[in-house]
């Protein structure tokens, strides 16, 4: 065990990460795990959900944040809190599905006490005779739910820390927060909806390999090379027959069309946090009657000058360190919640662009079958590595995970590293993201 190696983790923890690499420990020790729940997961700000997801008052949605189950319910005052999944009498958890509707107030289903959408005690069978002289009742609030120190909300996506302390919501995005924004703007409402329901895949996996995977540039050519060539040739075979294939087709295609070679022509953004932008890689504003329609609903909203800057955003992917991956031009979302150092959840969404036509919800809806659901073989590609990558670092077979990819040709531009001309497939994402992980960690 690395704590019989390392008696003093957090003194040591320096030595595992370096600029170009990092110690396999970080992925496989047990007790790095839980220092990084206590020091990243539950300090930082951790999406939560959509506010669609809960419509009416009362109605829930359970969610994992770092080690400790919260739920998100809707208040009676329009309010989304985040509260412990946990009755303040014995314990219980409030709420063992995973969405739902508490009606006008929690129940706890073990003795009845119930609370008020906000975490407040509102009731305790028979307080007055069984709790009178006791430290119990309705003004002292350890009997009440406890809440998380702070929630917000930025154009309806909610985010919860445990922690009083840190940045404001939207200091801590920064730069990313376009994922939002890109997204809201591409309706002509300036909203979007959930769709109801996400896929959920447990990775049996550290939570970090998957997030290095998102913007990992060298990989999609490689690892998804045999589903873009399969669904090329069909493209190539529609489009002779029909003159055009759907958008679809592109999706998957673009996996083996844009070679290994061409992907260090794209750029990665890296910002404090350990947040990343891939800029733009696929071409996703044909000039078919759909897409036209949907910018004509646009110009409507906002006028030709303000479309064309709303779809001229030139973005692939969002990631936002800890736990959040966003493809905005796509309305696709996936959360990242880790179970254990090895196990990893993922829950996958997509949303609808609130005025645009059903066509583009199509778009969306094929890309999130197509490429992120479970059902895919671009997923099923990726997880196949991911359990392997923790297998072998699971071994004795080396010490090290190397992130030296273009390394020392990184631009540096105040607090935003940029990958320099032509290194695309840089590494600079996982740098980031260890150079971030790394301060966090030091942070008693
Ligand atoms: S555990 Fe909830 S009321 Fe007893
Ligand atoms: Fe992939």
């Amino acid at each position: 065990m690395l704590q019989e190696r390392v008696p003093d983790l957090s003194r040591r923890l320096s030595e595992f990460v370096e600029p170009d690499r990092v110690r396999r420990e970080v992925y496989t020790d047990p007790a790095i795990f839980e220092l990084e729940m206590q020091r990243i997961h539950e300090r930082v700000w951790i999406y939560c959900g959509h506010e669609s997801q809960v419509p009416k008052t009362g109605d829930y949605y359970a969610v994992q944040i770092g080690r400790q189950p919260m739920v998100m319910v809707r208040g009676a005052d329009g309010k989304v809190n985040v509260l412990y999944n946990r009755c303040p009498h014995r314990g219980n958890m409030m709420v063992g599905d995973r969405h739902g509707s508490s009606g006008e107030f929690f129940r706890c289903s073990y003795h009845a006490w119930t609370f008020h959408h906000d975490g407040r005690l509102r009731s305790i069978p028979m307080m007055e005779s069984g709790y009178a002289g006791t430290r119990y009742g309705k003004d002292n609030p350890d009997c009440s739910m406890k809440h998380a120190a702070r929630v917000e909300n930025y154009r309806g996506f909610v985010f919860a820390s445990l922690s009083p302390e840190g940045p404001s919501l939207v200091d801590f995005l920064g730069k990313a927060i376009v994922a939002f924004d890109d997204m809201c703007d591409r309706a002509p409402q300036g909203e979007v909806e959930i769709v109801p329901n996400c896929f959920r895949v447990i990775q049996k996996s550290n939570w970090k390999i998957f997030l290095e995977n998102q913007l990992d540039a060298l990989h999609p050519s490689v690892t998804h090379q045999s589903t873009g060539r399969a669904a090329h040739e069909v493209e190539k075979d529609i489009e002779k027959k029909t003159g055009h294939a759907p958008l679809s087709y592109h999706m998957l295609s673009a996996f083996a069309t844009v070679t290994i070679d061409k992907w260090d022509n794209f750029q990665t953004l890296n910002y404090p946090h350990g947040h990343c932008i891939l800029t733009g890689y696929m071409g996703l504003r044909p000039k078919d009657p759909d897409t036209l329609a949907y910018e004509k609903t646009l110009v409507d909203a906002y006028g030709q000058k303000r479309m064309e800057e709303i779809l001229g955003v030139n973005i692939h992917h969002v990631l936002i360190y800890p736990g959040l991956s966003v493809q905005s031009p796509l309305q696709q979302l996936r959360a990242v919640r880790p179970l254990g150092v090895d196990r990893t959840l993922t829950e996958i969404w997509h949303f609808r662009l609130k005025g645009a036509p059903e066509a583009i919800y199509r778009r969306s809806l094929a890309y999130y079958n197509l490429v992120n659901s479970p059902a895919t073989l671009v997923n099923a590609d990726d997880l196949e590595n991911f359990w392997k990558c923790h297998q072998g670092l699971s071994s004795e077979g080396g010490d090290w995970v190397s992130f030296a990819r273009h390394f020392g040709r990184d631009l540096q531009k105040g607090e935003v590293v940029e990958t320099a001309a032509n290194c695309g497939t840089s590494e600079a994402p996982m740098r980031n993201q260890m150079k971030a992980w790394a301060r966090y960690m030091a942070a008693q």
